[in-house]
């Protein structure tokens, strides 16, 4: 039974270690599962991941990001997600096309009907059935970010330095989008201990999987 789940959140919201966790999880219950990570996740994905991230870039506007997350998208769903559903499997993917509602979108106040159509195209109409969104508030992922930053896990990158403002807007931006489709998104506390939100994730997967 195909099943595409993504998660999102600002920056800091310990995602990457929930998806670790829910993976772990969907295989010891013998589902096929794979994750994915965006910008990234294919060869072609991965050298447009490049593009975006380096520091060097400082001049890239908003429309060019928009195409080279699109783009990197565009070439993930084609190469991997969809073909992975078609086998029936669960895909779980560390940010999808919601992301660029929210930073392009609400961040970088480009226009939302816009980037729709534009994400519709680089998806094929391809959405998530469940996008578990972890929310920080700002100032607390961003300091846990620098933190991780410190002890040298992860690199702060070009997107990384935006400043304090267009984060929030992402932030709202975000919990807008999951006002808007409740039966797509589940919001859930971020700043809750690791464990607990793998507990409350677990949950809600075991929930959706039962009603299926
Ligand atoms: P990454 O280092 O993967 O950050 P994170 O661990 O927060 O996922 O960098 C991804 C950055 O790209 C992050 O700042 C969010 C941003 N982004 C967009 O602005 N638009 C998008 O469509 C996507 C997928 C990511």
């Amino acid at each position: 039974m195909p099943l595409f789940i993504t998660f999102e959140g600002p920056e800091g919201s310990g995602k990457s270690t929930q998806v670790r966790f829910l993976v772990e999880w969907l295989k010891e219950r013998g589902f096929s599962v794979l994750s994915t990570r965006e910008p990234g996740g294919t060869a072609i994905g991965n050298a447009v991941r490049q593009v975006l991230l380096d520091v060097q870039h400082a001049g890239m506007r908003p429309r060019t990001e928009v195409f080279l997350f699109s783009a990197a998208r565009a070439q993930l769903v084609d190469e991997v997600i969809r073909p992975f559903l078609e086998r029936g499997g669960v895909v779980v993917s560390d940010r999808y096309a919601d992301s660029t509602l929210a930073y392009q979108g609400y961040g970088h106040g480009m226009d939302l009907g816009m980037l729709r159509r534009i994400s519709e195209f680089a998806t094929g109409g391809l959405w998530p059935d469940l996008t578990i969104y972890l929310d920080v508030p700002v100032e607390e992922g961003l300091r846990r970010k620098r933190k991780a930053n410190i002890r040298g896990e992860g690199e702060l990158n070009r997107l990384d330095m935006a400043d304090v403002e267009f984060h929030r807007r992402v932030r709202n931006g975000y919990l807008a989008l999951a006002e808007s489709d409740p039966a797509r998104w589940r919001v859930l506390d971020g700043t809750k201990p690791a464990d607990s939100l793998r507990d409350e994730i677990e949950k809600v997967v075991s929930e959706m999987l039962f009603r299926r």
